[in-house]
């Protein structure tokens, strides 16, 4: 059986809605948004700046290179919409960063690499000391919603150090290079459904 829904009920009904996500909003500190607005800008950068690697790559003939950066660039771009949609959910205005002019030439494979590492390095701190906001706020839903944040994180962390331990274990000869763009190649991690609220 099918139940009719007033026009008056459905607006009674949006009336409640937004009122609950106005309540929510009002419980998320102005601290914990702007921290929120902030990851935002450095996502949005870090993709910027994978996508620049990516190109890099794939103009100097690193092909594993490029696909594996054109892939982390996605995975950063999914990062910032995962925040963007939790922040709107709770009715709280976003601000979309203007573009950062990232690097667009580099050293060489190893600095590019060591200069991600020293990227996901920020990300984490910035992304802890959200976790410390959101204890500080008791704002136990922020908190839960920055755990996936935090394990990402460690894998990111972790997937570059070991590539960079490649350049002392293969070498930093042509082929130990060519070797190395190989398993950058076999790295390239499938897209991720993480941009869901
Ligand atoms: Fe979304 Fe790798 O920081």
């Amino acid at each position: 059986m099918f139940s009719i829904i007033s026009p008056s009920q459905i607006i009674l009904n949006a009336i409640i809605f937004n009122q609950v996500k106005l309540t929510y909003t009002m419980k998320i500190s102005k601290n914990m948004q702007n921290a929120l607005n902030n990851q935002i800008v450095l996502e949005s950068n870090a993709s910027n700046s994978y996508l620049a690697m990516a190109s890099w790559c794939e103009i100097t003939g690193y092909e594993g290179g490029s696909s594996f950066f054109y892939a982390q660039s996605d995975e950063e771009r999914s990062h910032m919409i995962k925040i963007v949609h939790y922040l709107n959910n709770l009715g709280v205005t976003v601000v979309i960063p203007a573009t950062k002019l990232p690097a667009s030439s580099f050293k060489s494979l190893e600095s590019i690499l060591k200069i991600a590492l020293n990227s996901e390095q920020t990300v984490t701190s910035a992304i802890h000391k959200m976790v410390e906001i959101a204890q500080k706020d008791k704002d136990y839903p922020t908190y839960a919603f920055l755990e996936w944040f935090v394990n990402e994180q460690v894998e990111e962390e972790t997937k570059f150090e070991n590539l960079i331990k490649k350049f002392e274990l293969i070498g930093r000869d042509k082929i130990a290079i060519n070797e190395i763009d190989k398993i950058l190649a076999v790295s390239v991690e499938p897209p991720a459904s993480n941009t869901a609220a």
